[in-house]
């Protein structure tokens, strides 16, 4: 949701802030900006509606001479306000001296706005944003002194903000704080950044501090100066990033989500390496080792997450219960946080979220803990807001997924919870020979995804016959019902078809009044007990002229004469079989939206982190 990037140095700060709001576009894309300080050191703000594109076209077309040292720029996703050019940041104050960049909401913007309009401030965009702008002038005026102004405004605003603000009474500062909303301060050669993700700044600097809710920074062109939220200058310790920008390069591929698809046999691999403990055919989870008595004893489970992190946790659910026999909730983190939600006593709560920084996530997280939980994390981005909330954690290392559509990150925390699983198992009624069995599997996981990629372009051809329809049903059953969820959703994300995901079984209790020959029937008939069931599942779509894809296991002959077209894939252990099935349910979906040439990377109205609620 939105995204920052401001610089301070000797460079021009205008093509490194659109190279930076590049890299963060993912997180907003419905319009940008930016603002500096002319030669006379006005500020000045340059906003377009659109794409990142218009901005770039606007600065490269008309605006080629553009120079400042120093500049805050932002990258829309809408909250308050349409998408327009009036509603894009920065947002500048009444006299035009001041630009403010806003990642968040301000909760109580009504009543504030309501006090400002009586005041007699005359509102120009319809944001929640211009609220604060108002504020930190009309406390500039009484207080004559830009550092309290901001402090003021920011104690009176409900809601979360990542701001960065230049003034035209400060020509060589930038002022930055944070509260509910990521912002990094990244530290380079004689040049300061403040980002909403490492991504934009990574080329120039791997250094960087992650503030901290109620951090305040200044930044001119010697350094920078923090004050934590009583006001107290502070020196927190700088981070070293250990990867670097080949990592978030789409390379040879044409967009991110396929790069990222065909990047799983390597990031899958990543969320195992070093932690599977051969030696007592058990895992070894380092961010949960000081809790290892609280798994032992725990008696129930709940993962709340988001979106796909939900499909994962759910897949975690029937992973855990059948092999640690220990009960798991599966919560929506936004129904989760507002429900006064039941934590017994021996409960322990996983959140999971890719980003780190899913705002309901974070919200049901701080709700466990406040009903008295230990709440571990599964997470993406080291150092994100849910990473370091939480009591301990496991990160996926999948690397930074880019494609708003989430792949690889779900394959990584399925292998995690998987991980997970296998551990509570052993702790409990496991015997070292399954748990052996489960590591060695696991092992080949990456190498039978390879198989899967292999079928890419068969899987293009197939796709061809899904990119007409309107609507598609996913069935799946057991373990294999959360990927037809995830299918479902990949399918509904970038390109814009009505999918359902089903348990198979329950197609006849409604769904299946859907079902004719222009439905697209993707069944997931993986080979274990419920195999026949699944296959008079299927029979009756067929009965009622529904087209069938299968993704089925390799030597099925029986589904070939069922389905229209079936996609093979390798056999692994029943708990481990998400790894697989999802696959062809991504590249379906990528292709079927790139077949109908959609922007995959960016689908519309979404964002890769959704900060607000
Ligand atoms: C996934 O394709 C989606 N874009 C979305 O559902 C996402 O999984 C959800 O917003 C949760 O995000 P998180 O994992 O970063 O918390």
């Amino acid at each position: 949701m939105c995204g920052i990037v401001a610089y301070v140095g000797r460079k021009n700060s205008v093509p490194i802030m659109l190279e930076g709001l590049k890299r963060l576009e993912y997180r907003g894309y419905d319009s940008s900006g930016l603002a500096l300080f002319d030669e006379d050191n006005n500020v000045k703000i340059y906003k377009k509606e659109g794409k990142l594109i218009e901005l770039e076209k606007f600065v490269s077309n008309t605006n080629k001479d553009l120079f400042s040292t120093i500049g805050i720029s932002h990258t829309r996703w809408a909250t308050h306000g349409v998408v327009n050019e009036a509603n894009a940041h920065p947002i500048s104050d009444p006299d035009g001296t001041m630009a403010l960049v806003h990642n968040g909401i301000i909760e109580n913007y009504k009543d504030l706005k309501q006090n400002l309009l009586n005041k007699g401030y005359k509102f120009k965009t319809d944001t929640d944003t211009e609220v604060l702008v108002f504020l930190v002038h009309y406390y500039y005026q009484v207080e004559k002194c830009l550092t309290k102004a901001v402090q003021l405004a920011l104690k009176v605003v409900e809601g979360t903000y990542g701001i960065a603000i230049i003034h035209r009474d400060f020509p060589g500062q930038i002022i930055s704080a944070k509260k509910g909303s990521t912002l990094i301060l990244a530290i380079g050669d004689n040049e300061f950044f403040i980002t909403s993700d490492i991504n934009a700044t990574i080329k120039h600097t791997k250094r960087v501090i992650y503030l901290e809710d109620g951090d305040m920074v200044k930044i001119n062109h010697e350094g920078y100066e923090i004050f934590n939220s009583d006001n107290l200058s502070i020196n927190p310790e700088i981070s070293e990033i250990d990867w670097d920008i080949s990592a978030i390069d789409k390379g040879d591929f044409k967009h991110y989500m396929l790069k990222e698809i065909f990047e799983q046999p390597i990031s899958v691999g990543n969320a195992f390496r070093g932690r599977l403990a051969d030696e007592l055919n058990t895992v070894r989870l380092g961010g949960l080792s000081a809790s290892y008595s609280d798994l032992r004893n725990v008696k129930r489970i709940q993962i709340i997450g988001c979106g796909t992190s939900w499909h994962a946790a759910l897949t975690g659910k029937y992973m855990i219960e059948s092999l640690a026999r220990i009960p798991v909730e599966v919560e929506y983190a936004s129904e989760y946080r507002y429900r006064n939600p039941i934590v017994p006593d021996d409960t322990l709560v996983f959140v999971i979220s890719q980003s780190g920084e899913t705002a309901d996530t974070l919200a049901a997280l701080k709700e466990a803990r406040a009903k008295g939980a230990k709440v571990f994390g599964i997470t993406n981005v080291v150092g994100s807001t849910i990473a370091r909330e939480t009591d301990g954690g496991v990160y996926i290392h999948a690397g930074s997924e880019i494609g708003v559509a989430s792949t690889k990150a779900f394959t990584s925390q399925v292998t995690v919870l998987a991980l997970l699983a296998i551990l509570l198992g052993r702790m409990r009624h496991m015997s070292p020979n399954d748990g052996l069995i489960y590591l060695e599997e696991l092992k080949l996981i990456p190498e039978k995804i390879e198989m899967i990629l292999a079928q890419n372009e068969q899987i293009r051809e197939i796709s061809k016959s899904i990119a007409n329809c309107t609507n598609a049903l996913y069935l799946g059953r057991g373990i294999d019902y959360p990927v037809a969820l995830e299918g479902a959703l990949k399918l509904k994300e970038i390109s814009y078809i009505h999918a359902e995901g089903y348990p198979a079984a329950e197609m006849k209790h409604g769904p299946i009044a859907l079902i004719d020959e222009n439905m697209p029937v993707i069944a997931l008939a993986s080979k274990d007990f419920l195999y026949d069931k699944l296959v008079s599942n299927l029979q009756e779509v067929i009965a009622r002229k529904g087209r069938i894809f299968a993704v089925a296991n390799e030597g099925d002959e029986l589904i070939a004469t069922i389905a229209n077209e079936v996609i093979y894939i390798p056999e692994t252990l029943p708990s481990l079989r998400p790894l697989l099935n999802v696959i062809p349910l991504q590249l379906i979906a990528y292709h079927v939206a790139d077949l109908k040439q959609l922007d995959v990377d960016q689908p519309r109205n979404l964002a890769k982190s959704v900060t607000v609620e």
